[in-house]
């Protein structure tokens, strides 16, 4: 699945020239932070009519191997993988091509040159989207077109291709579908997905790659916290930011995730379980490693209970979780008399609030665990304590959102989030 890319981006990069497509606004430093786009708009990188991907083409070749399947309670993230990959195409550099037709392979190496631009200056993106089995043994999607809407737009960014979304939704079931035998019948259990796309053209130039490689490999995953909640205790980093306004922070680029690892090693050789990036000088709280953040806080004057998450201001993923609670708590928790908002929040006002008795629970959000509950945060040296009893392994909210999300996720609840493949 290859496309090329030189007459488009030199399209793009003479559209941009005419006009310049940098949108900054300056930061205001209120609590009342309204939506600002900070990263270069996706299509200044990519044409306004993505090429489509082609499903109807779509060739299976399926291993004449089949994996044994792993015991489900032996699994580990991402180290074991499905039999099959896809797509596979040898990449070529034929410019009038477009995306080829798709393949699904036996799972195999991939082999490229040496200098292959994703080996020199990252061009890579991906996804994180997990296959659901249902009662009825039915495949199931948890809003996949959140995460092809994002995947374009970390594409674009770094001048890979775009495609179309249900195209490529349509693909993935297929494959999903292909490989229902990894994903255990019972709750918890899931097929993780990882549709990533590298530049593949051979040079050692920066410039726009000439070719792209799609493919999706997928890795049957167990229960986040197989033996029920565990909390977790995190280190507030300030000594290193992960992303900055105007930067690349919300894009879901490889690049973005290797300068993390030294800092969570650095929380790990503290015993904390991850590290939570804070922003600026007013330490705002942005997100942790692989998840978004919520805080459940009381208002100072007025006991009014308040769901806070960063806002998208370009320095934090959209996660798809982060958006799902966002909903559901629009949906469940504002009728019971919660306010719900995306907002900055700085570590200040959150150490505050713990110290005066007014935070509530505090908790990640992202695909791996749904929800992760927090139970102490680790702040210039000192804990701030979020709320959780010593018996406790998770607050309420967070209970009930995992409740919710997965109650959709496995279709217990019909809704319009679950694609039935
Ligand atoms: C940096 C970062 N933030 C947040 C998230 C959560 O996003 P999602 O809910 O889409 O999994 C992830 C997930 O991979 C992530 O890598």
């Amino acid at each position: 699945m290859l496309r090329p890319l030189l007459p488009r981006c030199a399209r793009a990069l003479r559209a941009s020239a005419a006009t310049p497509r940098l949108s900054y606004t300056l930061p205001t430093f209120s609590s009342q932070v309204t939506r600002r786009a900070y990263s270069i708009h996706p299509e200044a990188a990519s044409t306004a009519q993505p090429v489509d991907v082609d499903p109807s083409k779509l060739v299976i070749q399926k291993t004449q191997d089949p994996k044994p399947l792993v015991d489900p309670s032996g699994l580990l993230f991402g180290r074991n993988f499905t039999g099959n990959l896809f797509p596979d195409p040898p990449p070529t550099k034929n410019p009038t091509e477009g995306w080829r037709a798709p393949t699904i392979q036996p799972y195999q190496n991939l082999s490229l040159d040496p200098a292959t631009c994703v080996f020199h200056y990252g061009f890579e993106c991906f996804e994180g989207m997990k296959a659901y089995k249902d009662k009825a043994g039915k495949v199931r999607l948890f809003r996949p077109d959140k995460n092809m809407e994002r995947f374009n737009k970390s594409a674009a960014r770094i001048a890979l291709p775009t495609f179309s979304s249900p195209a490529l939704i349509e693909l993935i079931s297929r494959f999903a579908t292909l490989e229902e035998r990894f994903i255990p019948d019972q709750r918890g259990y899931s097929l993780y997905l990882r549709p990533t796309m590298i530049g593949t053209q051979k040079t050692l130039g920066v410039t726009p790659p000439g070719s792209a490689l799609l493919f999706v490999i997928a890795s049957p995953v167990g229960p986040y916290y197989p033996t029920g909640f565990k909390a977790v205790s995190l280190e507030a980093t300030d000594y290193a930011v992960r992303a900055w306004p105007g930067g690349v922070g919300d894009k879901k680029l490889g690049a973005n995730y290797a300068p993390c690892v030294l800092p969570q090693l650095e929380a790990a050789s503290r015993g904390f379980q991850q590290n939570l990036w804070l922003f600026g000088p007013e330490q705002y709280v942005t997100e942790v490693g692989t998840m978004n953040l919520f805080v459940a806080i009381k208002d100072k004057e007025t006991g009014q209970k308040e769901l806070v998450t960063a806002p998208l201001d370009g320095t934090i993923l959209e996660g798809v979780t982060r958006d799902s609670i966002l909903s559901l708590a629009r949906e469940k928790l504002v009728p019971e008399g919660w306010l719900v908002s995306e907002r900055k929040i700085t570590m200040p006002e959150l150490a505050e609030a713990s110290a005066e008795g007014r935070l509530i629970e505090v908790f990640g959000a992202g695909t791996a665990a749904i929800v992760s509950p927090v139970r102490t945060i680790s702040w210039k040296g000192q804990p701030v304590d979020c709320g959780l009893k010593e018996h406790e392994e998770s607050g309420k909210i967070a209970l009930r959102m995992k409740g919710w999300i997965e109650a959709r996720q496995y279709g217990d609840e019909e809704h319009e989030w679950s694609y039935v493949c």
